[in-house]
């Protein structure tokens, strides 16, 4: 059975993707931002997916006001990097999993979410840029991707609500994928940013960092947050936060927060970045782990949820 083992979610700023291509990572500036995912890289070395799903928005490389889809699940054996007006970036082509892309396609639209089945498609940086800051630069992806672009761009997006329940639609059609495979759910996009109009340049640390809480601990609560909301705290474009509900509806309610990164700025927005494992693959691995560091441990795990149990009972 495939099993969709974690959650990623991380901005995808074009200008990362042009420090990367120019080679200007190890300048000041930039070394902060990337500083900040050497543990993800590393962690992502650990953990070996067979498979990622990564939501992000197109940014009228693949559509534009002609085709907005809402949902555009990427079902090709290959998906090439966009020309965004400098030429492709120079990353590998992204290798797609058609025989699970599909399978999710007929799932979640049989569970009543109309996605559209793309079958030709080219991937500009709110996808690439995210493969490289928790794979680096390869000469091939080492994984499979299956790409689920999200129309935040015009009017009207899908509410949060929508995407965290096709995030749950997406996980139970994985979970009745036949093969065993690992999947990590990544989503893409934010946080706070507005790059026009004369709130150009906002960012909102507060409501990020609450909204990282919350992904982490209390997602609900984030379903119910409103378009005017996104767009009045977090910026006109903080609206893409809405796909980070995509991959939390596809884990545990409750999930182990194995790290988290945020910085500003990074051009003109804040860089968001948690990697949430669903509880039983964290429980699985120390099992796994060595007699009496797994012991110790799980001592400390559970005197910790003991003080959760506890702080909650005093409130
Ligand atoms: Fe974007």
């Amino acid at each position: 059975m495939a099993n969709i083992i974690a959650g990623v979610a991380s901005s995808h700023v074009p200008a990362i993707g042009a420090a990367i291509d120019n080679k200007r990572t190890e300048e000041p500036y930039w070394k902060r931002v990337f500083s900040g995912f050497e543990r993800s890289k590393q962690w992502m070395a650990t953990t070996k997916p067979d498979v990622a799903i990564v939501v992000y928005n197109d940014h009228a490389s693949a559509f534009s006001v002609e085709l907005i889809p809402t949902f555009a699940l990427g079902c090709a054996a290959e998906f090439p990097p966009a020309d965004e007006g400098w030429g492709p970036r120079p990353v590998p082509v992204v290798k797609g999993h058609p025989a699970l892309a599909s399978h999710i396609a007929q799932s979640v639209i049989l569970d009543e979410f109309d996605l559209t089945i793309v079958n030709k498609m080219e991937v500009d940086h709110g996808l690439t840029v995210p493969l490289n800051l928790l794979f680096g630069s390869p000469r091939e992806w080492p994984c499979r991707v299956i790409p689920l672009a999200v129309n935040v761009v015009m009017y009207p997006p899908p509410t949060g609500h929508r995407c965290y329940m096709l995030g749950r639609a997406i996980r139970k059609a994985v979970e009745s994928y036949p093969e065993d495979l690992k999947v990590v759910m990544f989503g893409t996009g934010g946080m706070s940013h507005q790059i026009s109009g004369p709130r150009a340049g906002l960012i909102n640390s507060k409501f990020d960092k609450a909204f990282l809480d919350n992904l982490s601990k209390d997602p609900a609560k984030l379903t119910r947050i409103p378009h005017l909301e996104y767009m009045r705290e977090a910026g006109a474009e903080g609206i893409e936060m809405v796909m980070w509900l995509i991959m939390r509806g596809a884990l545990d309610a409750k999930v182990e927060e194995v790290y988290r990164f945020y910085t500003v700025p990074a051009s003109n927005t804040a860089v968001g970045h948690i990697i949430l494992e669903n509880r039983g693959r964290t429980a699985g691995k120390r099992a796994g782990a060595r007699k009496g560091g797994g012991e110790r441990r799980r001592q400390a795990v559970a005197r910790r949820g003991g003080e959760r149990i506890a702080s909650k009972a005093r409130r």
